[in-house]
């Protein structure tokens, strides 16, 4: 019985230090000490010879062996799962998988897109220029010389100021590099972003976008501009919407003029929006004035032309409902993330 009871603490101390690892050598731990042939079944062969008072204690002593060497063996085997084979095939593919979060248009992008779209679809192509720009484009060449009192409707950001280098008040300034290359007729809008030294608040910023539109050929008139503003006026706010032009002054045209169209929020009846007139301002246009078609080498006797300026923000706050401009650019993104799947 003692020398018994000393190889079952024997075979304790092996099972112990058992240290290996895999599916098959667990399989084998199973079969040498559990199995039908294995070490506890024969150790149960030995309790015919324990004396028939020490039987019971001999029993338990074995069974208490017997459970040690099944923890051991299940701890085995659950080592052996964790083998990369075996942690392969326990992948469950029917797992959704990760989403990937959906970005989303910036507003001012998509009026953007709305506006060029709309003239694309009339023959205007989209022209592009620098927003660092020169005296000379900015002001000069569009009729504005040094001193002019005109300047003083923007207020401008320098960048330098002998060579003057400055951030473009308007995107007017590309009217004049299209039509400096020399290539006539051109039908074109030029979107782009602006800069004017304001005061930032809800309604107004430091800078914001324009979208441009110029068009010279032969005989081009006043009837022509208008009948393309109303084309993009009646597309832009639907058929219902009123038009009406004001005259007024830029140094860049001749004659000018201002378009309004009847206010979107209050139908034309007056509301804190239109300042109780129903009348909302869109955009400032007029004939080409022929100082600046001299300047780009452009011959005034035998060519006219139209343009017309408008802002982006002013309509993307109206269509999108938003009541503050600097919105646009606070990269706020429970702001941005309103707008994804909107067009
Ligand atoms: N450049 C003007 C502005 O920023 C807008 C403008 C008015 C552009 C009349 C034009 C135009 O081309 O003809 O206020």
């Amino acid at each position: 019985m003692e020398t018994l009871l000393q190889k079952i603490e024997g075979y304790r101390r092996e099972i112990e230090g058992y240290v290996t690892n895999g599916a098959e050598a667990a399989e084998q731990f199973r079969i040498a000490y559990l199995g039908t042939k294995g070490l506890v079944k024969s150790l149960m062969g030995e309790m015919k010879q324990v004396p028939a008072d020490r039987k019971k204690e001999f029993g338990q002593i074995l069974n208490e062996f017997k459970q040690f060497a099944e923890a051991k063996y299940n701890s085995l085997k659950t080592v052996a799962g964790k083998t990369p084979s075996l942690a392969a095939a326990a992948i469950d593919l029917s797992l959704p998988g990760d989403l990937i979060p959906v970005g989303s248009r910036h507003p001012i992008s998509m009026m953007r897109h709305r506006i060029v779209s709309i003239f694309q679809r009339l023959g205007f192509s989209v022209a592009e220029g620098p927003e660092i720009e020169d005296d000379w484009h900015n002001f000069t060449a569009l009729n504005l010389p040094e001193y002019h009192p005109a300047r003083d409707m923007q207020d401008t950001f320098y960048v330098s100021t002998d060579p003057a280098w400055l951030l473009r008040t308007h995107t007017s300034n590309i009217q004049i590099r299209e039509m400096e290359k020399g290539v006539l007729p051109l039908r074109i809008v030029c979107p782009g972003r602006v800069y004017r030294n304001e005061t930032i608040s809800a309604r107004s910023h430091c800078f914001f976008h324009q979208v441009e539109g110029l068009y010279i050929d032969e005989d081009v008139s006043f009837a022509d501009l208008k009948q393309t503003l109303y084309f993009f006026v009646k597309e832009m706010y639907g058929n219902d919407v009123k038009v009406r032009f004001r005259p007024s002054y830029f140094p860049f045209t001749e004659p000018s003029a201002e378009m309004d169209i009847s206010c979107q929020l209050c139908g034309g009846k007056g509301c804190n929006v239109c300042k109780n007139t129903g009348w909302l301002e869109i955009l400032g246009c007029g004939m080409v004035h022929p100082n600046v078609l001299t300047n780009c080498n452009i011959d005034p006797e035998k060519y006219t032309g139209f343009a017309f300026g408008m802002g982006v923000e002013r309509p993307a706050l109206l269509k999108y409902g938003i009541n503050d401009i600097r919105l646009f650019s606070e990269n706020d993104v429970r702001f941005l993330r309103q707008f994804s799947g909107v067009v």
